[in-house]
């Protein structure tokens, strides 16, 4: 396959191509100012996939930090981990086609992050590599492009991609990729912990970029990051859902939250736990 002549043509390959090489092949087309960009089609809704990497609804839960002793929990964890970058890789694709009006200063954000999130894909392909394992062998849930409708849906068009993608999901792993983190380690994975590790380092950056961005793209909010969240982020999105089960403050603030917003998703509760039933929010939810 030739290589995408533009980023126009780099996004819809990474969307309209099934196979794993074309995905996790990295940008080298520059960003083009934003009055450039021709008027084109809108991105699919949902995209291509090879067999074996086609998606289904739903998942069972995550093993748990203290079951990663057995290594085919291992590479269950890291197939997970693994397809939820490559999700936000298709993301962000996405939303680069979707919004190409944005400042260019987003694009070239938003494309940075795919180019993340493309290495990490790959970081943790290879560790599953290692335990003798491929992404394909495993189930793949759909539960990033679920929230594509809802974004789709919104008022708030870039904004509520920022909220949901960037200040929900991605606010979450900042917890998730600490606690896998420690427990790969725990588990003498040090290989996969160091994976974790540097995942967390560049989701920081990731979740600043959506904070900046959702507030210089909502100047009525002035500097009230809950009141620009709250308005912008699309159900079944919500605050609930942008943590793991142990809240990192320190790497919210690292990554430019306010004090304000941290306790507001830290405090956050599901609907499900507003009616007691007790269960926790996240992926599984
Ligand atoms: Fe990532
Ligand atoms: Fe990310």
């Amino acid at each position: 396959m030739p290589a995408p002549a533009d980023l126009d043509a780099f996004c819809r390959a990474i969307l309209q191509r099934g196979d794993l090489a074309s995905k996790l092949s990295p940008p080298r087309c520059p960003v083009p100012p934003s009055e450039e960009i021709p008027a084109a089609e809108p991105p699919p809704s949902r995209p291509a996939r090879d067999p074996g990497l086609t998606m289904i609804g739903g998942a069972a839960p995550l093993p748990r930090p203290g079951q990663l002793a057995d290594p085919a929990q291992r590479a269950i964890c890291l197939a997970r981990f693994a397809h939820h970058e490559l999700m936000a890789v298709e993301l962000f694709a996405w939303a680069l086609l979707r919004w190409p009006a944005v400042p260019r200063d987003l694009r070239k954000g938003w494309l940075a992050a795919l180019a993340d999130e493309q290495i990490h894909c790959q970081l943790y392909l290879d560790r599953l590599e290692a335990l003798g394992s491929r992404l394909e062998e495993h189930p793949q849930s759909d539960y990033f492009w679920k929230q594509v409708p809802g974004i789709e849906a919104s008022p708030h068009g870039p904004r509520a991609f920022l909220a949901a993608l960037g200040l929900t999901l991605e606010q979450a792993n900042l917890d998730f990729t600490l606690v896998y983190r420690d427990a790969f380690r725990s588990a003498g994975d040090e290989a996969s912990a160091e994976v974790f590790e540097r995942v967390h380092a560049d989701e920081i950056r990731h979740v600043a970029l959506a904070a900046r961005w959702l507030m210089r793209l909502s100047p009525e909010h002035g500097d009230d990051t809950v009141g620009a969240y709250e308005e912008s982020v699309p159900y079944p999105m919500a605050a609930a859902r942008a943590k793991g089960r142990r809240f990192s403050p320190g790497a919210r603030r690292e990554a430019g939250l306010d004090a304000a917003f941290i306790e507001h998703v830290r405090t956050a509760r599901s609907s499900q736990e507003l009616a007691g039933a007790g269960r926790p929010p996240g992926e599984d939810s």
